[in-house]
């Protein structure tokens, strides 16, 4: 947040935004799954002018071992702004902001990835801001839960945020960086979608309780719409995954096989006897009634033992 100014003009009086949009609009959100090959799940975002990367490794065993936690695994977040991304130049590597961010994201993630699920593990999430326009965090948020849904990492819902916010003493949804600099407040929300959890909220600014209230009810609507786009992210990832299994001939109908019932004679055979004459014995043997050696040929239904 930068420093308030009322004196310009961010939403005018008919409640349209510099950019064209209305208080209640989030800007285009176009996401593509699983774009990197090496990773075990990805993700790429745009969401206005932020441009958003997004690696996912694991799960893994974390090392050193004293990090581990003996009965779930840990949620680790790179935050990392790229030195381009910004109008002025952004040192290079980490600070106290992209600190926090990974932290706050982390936490969101702890509470919807099923980590018990792998003990003394490491879930790594790498998410780069390429290019950042306000909302990085909760772009960075949407795009590390579509990489990780790439990477078959379980999670009790798809999670989504976006902020919503306060400029020229309006609720706004989804603040650019111009609203973000002169506005009055930036409160980003995250939300698990299968629970209604708010897994991420943090404010910046001065909102009165019935400003909160509405910026809540504002946000909750804003990631509906964001889930849209990472569902149609995943649908598209995995259609095309399907696709490309059934050209290769996956899911074609299996040869008609006599496996299972060569595997029931066996067993009804039992282990075969010293001499080796108990490997394949087809053929003679099983019309002769030898098939089970375990006791008198008994006729039709062997399987019984009990007569
Ligand atoms: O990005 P987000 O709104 O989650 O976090 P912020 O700390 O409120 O930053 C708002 C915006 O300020 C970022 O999205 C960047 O566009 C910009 N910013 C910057 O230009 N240089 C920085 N070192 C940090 C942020």
């Amino acid at each position: 947040m930068g420093v308030p100014d009322p004196t310009k003009e961010l939403v005018n009086k008919k409640g349209i935004r510099l950019d064209g949009r209305k208080t209640t609009e989030i800007r285009p959100i176009t996401i593509k799954a699983g774009i990197l090959h090496r990773a075990d799940g990805s993700a790429y975002l745009e969401w206005g002018s932020n441009k958003v990367i997004c690696g996912v490794y694991g799960p893994r065993e974390l090392n050193p071992r004293r990090f581990q936690e003996s009965d779930k695994a840990v949620v680790q977040v790179r935050y990392n702004m790229a030195a381009f991304s910004t109008s002025d130049r952004k040192r290079p590597g980490p600070d106290r902001r992209s600190q926090e961010i990974g932290k706050v994201i982390a936490d969101a993630f702890e509470n919807v990835v099923l980590t018990e699920r792998f003990p003394r593990g490491a879930i790594d999430v790498h998410v780069d801001i390429l290019e950042a326009n306000a909302g990085t965090r909760c772009a960075a948020l949407v795009c590390a839960a579509v990489a990780l849904a790439d990477a078959g990492i379980p999670m009790k819902g798809l999670v989504s945020a976006v902020a919503a916010g306060k400029a020229n003493d309006k609720v706004i949804l989804d603040l650019d960086q111009m609203e973000d600099n002169y506005g009055n407040a930036d409160l980003p929300i995250g939300i698990n979608h299968t629970s209604g959890e708010i897994v991420l909220l943090q404010m910046d600014g001065h909102l009165t309780p019935a400003q909160f209230d509405e910026a809540l009810d504002m946000a909750v609507e804003g990631n509906k719409q964001v889930l849209v786009a990472q569902r149609e992210a995943l649908l598209a990832r995995f259609a095309t995954t399907l696709a490309a299994k059934e050209a290769a001939g996956a899911f074609d109908e299996p040869e008609p096989s006599n496996e299972p019932e060569r595997a029931e004679r066996n067993e009804r055979r039992g282990p075969p006897r010293e001499g080796g004459r108990g490997g394949d014995r087809r053929g003679g043997d099983d019309r002769r009634g030898g098939g089970d050696r375990r006791g008198p040929p008994r006729g039709g239904d062997r399987r019984g033992g009990g007569r």
